[in-house]
């Protein structure tokens, strides 16, 4: 999948970041710019006023000391016609008050080169596209001035964001006191007011707020684009992991020192590739069991079946001469026939365990008296292998709580084990006591114990720790398998060990039956 950079978060992160900073930035040098104009004006307007104030009381002093308007401005602005009319801050104009007003100051060379009128000159040093109209404030405010009202005001309209061309008008008395004979008239703005310009002090400030703000605009930007790579970098990383796995190999982790909500995700990230492994792994393992399992039914099955096939085939071709050999072979046949029953029974046991169709129908038993009809049962077993059996249950032990049908299984199925691995003259004993709410039961024989490697595999269907899987020598191997299926069914645990003097013991735990009346306790006839 084609994904464009603008679509990736690490991206959109530093593009939002920097769009806010933007903002920010912009907010704060318009605000900057607002106040600082309108501070500018304030104190423009307070020196504005004190200058035209001490110029005009100047002149008028002087006026009084030589009659001359244009003597008086001389003595006291004797500056170069020049130099008084570029080199200042403020635009200083001095009109007489004559009708049309002359002006005095500042000085043209010429007659020619003085302009008739006020709103002339002021147009000239102005704007050349300024309108006429924007003066008309000016005008009035001259005319109050001839009266000699003091006038403070500006030309046009100004916006927060532009200084207001501000300008004075006063008059000239004569002695500076006011009230007495009206001599002149003083008009005084900046420069940058008469020109329609920026003041050089608000465009020095206006160019360091923009060169900050695009510094700072910048600085973020930078910082925006690599704190995003560290949110990214642990996605990044989470998303190489994820495609390890997805390929198939389990083992892979991400490895990130990442904090908080990423770090969380990383170890949940973890966690699960862990459970996968587990169950790939559990699943591999079922796998390779259910293989062996199919190669091991269809072994114990081909088995039997090829000694009946072989028998029966000699039986066919006349083989066997007399009627003896007839017998003998036919006793043959029926003993695998058997084996083969049992077999197919037993794997019919297991699948129902598997399928947890096994359902004990608990009822409360003495155990002693079980382990009795047990052993009865198995009498003849007992006498041909020369093997004494010995029931050790005491008496008074509390009922235990189980299926009578699946206990005799267990018994027999343990007591079959112990007679083939017992030799002749030996003994099997069956112990029992009480573990709290549990009976411990325990079956030992007197032969030569199981193998230590096979102790804790003895319990695996179709496992067999003699060598040989002869027929003749041993069963299928699904005997403890049931066993342990019966306990496990019961809620019990079950496991086997070897005795310091010789012999194998297996020993199950079986829940104890609440105390209950003798006569309610279940009796198990003898078959
Ligand atoms: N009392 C014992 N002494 C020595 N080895 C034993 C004893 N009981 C079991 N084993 C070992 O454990 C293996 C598994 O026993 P299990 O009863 O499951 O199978 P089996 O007896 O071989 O076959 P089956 O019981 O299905 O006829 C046996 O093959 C045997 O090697
Ligand atoms: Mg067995």
């Amino acid at each position: 999948m084609r994904v464009h950079w603008w679509h990736s978060i690490r991206w959109r992160f530093a593009l939002v970041s920097i769009l806010v900073a933007l903002l920010a930035t912009t907010l704060l040098a318009i605000t900057l710019i607002v106040a600082i104009n309108y501070y500018y004006s304030v104190d423009l307007h307070q020196r504005l006023t004190d200058i035209a104030n001490v110029t005009g009381q100047r002149v008028g002093v002087s006026y009084a000391q030589s009659g001359s308007l244009i003597k008086a401005v001389n003595s006291v602005l004797p500056d170069t016609p020049a130099q008084s009319a570029q080199n200042q801050d403020n635009l200083l104009i001095i009109l007489s008050v004559h009708r049309p007003p002359v002006v005095v100051y500042p000085h043209y060379g010429s007659l020619r080169q003085r302009p008739a009128s006020f709103a002339n000159l002021l147009i000239a040093a102005t704007d050349p596209t300024a309108r006429k109209g924007d003066y008309t404030k000016l005008t009035t405010a001259l005319i109050q001035a001839r009266q000699g009202t003091t006038t403070i005001d500006q030309i046009g309209t100004s916006g927060p964001g532009t200084p207001p061309r501000l300008f004075v008008t006063e008059p000239i008395f004569a002695g500076g006191q006011s009230g007495s004979t009206i001599v002149g008239v003083l008009i005084m703005m900046p420069r940058s007011a008469a020109e329609n310009t920026v003041p050089p002090f608000l465009e020095t400030i206006r160019a360091a707020i923009l060169l900050a703000s695009v510094v700072v605009v910048v600085l973020a930007a930078i910082v925006a684009i690599l704190f995003s790579r560290t949110i990214t970098r642990p996605l990044a990383r989470l998303t190489n992991t994820a495609h390890v796995l997805a390929s198939g190999d389990y083992s892979a982790r991400v490895k990130t020192n990442a904090q908080s909500e990423l770090g969380e995700l990383a170890n949940t990230f973890n966690e699960m590739a862990g459970r996968l492994e587990k169950d790939v792994d559990e699943l591999r393992q079922q796998e390779y069991l259910r293989r062996e399992l199919i190669m091991n039914i269809t072994h114990d099955l081909a088995t039997p079946l090829t000694a009946i096939a072989g028998l029966g085939e000699s039986l066919v071709d006349g083989v066997n001469q007399n009627r003896e050999d007839y017998e003998a072979t036919g006793r043959i046949i029926v003993r695998e026939t058997l084996r083969l029953r049992r077999l197919v029974k037993d794997l019919h046991l297991m699948a129902k365990v598997e399928a947890g169709a096994m359902q004990p129908q608990p009822k409360v038993l003495r155990l002693a008296a079980v382990v009795d009809e047990a052993l009865a049962v198995l009498t003849p077993e007992f006498e041909r292998a020369n093997v004494e059996p010995r029931n050790n249950v005491p008496y008074d032990l509390p009922p235990v709580w189980a299926d009578p049908d699946m206990l005799m299984r267990v018994f027999s199925n343990l007591c079959d084990n112990a007679l083939r691995h017992t030799p002749p003259g030996g003994a099997i004993m069956v112990d029992a006591r009480q573990q709290e709410n549990m009976l411990e039961i325990a079956i030992t024989d007197t032969g030569k114990g199981i193998p230590a490697e096979a102790l804790s595999r003895v319990f695996d269907r179709f496992y067999r720790a003699d060598a040989s899987r002869q027929v003749n020598t041993g069963g299928s191997g699904l005997g403890l398998a049931i066993v342990q299926a019966i306990v496990e069914a019961h809620g019990g645990r079950i496991r086997a060990e070897n005795v310091p003097q010789g012999g194998a013991r297996i020993i199950f735990m079986l829940p104890a039956a609440e105390q209950a009346p003798i006569w309610s306790y279940t009796t198990i006839p003898v078959r």
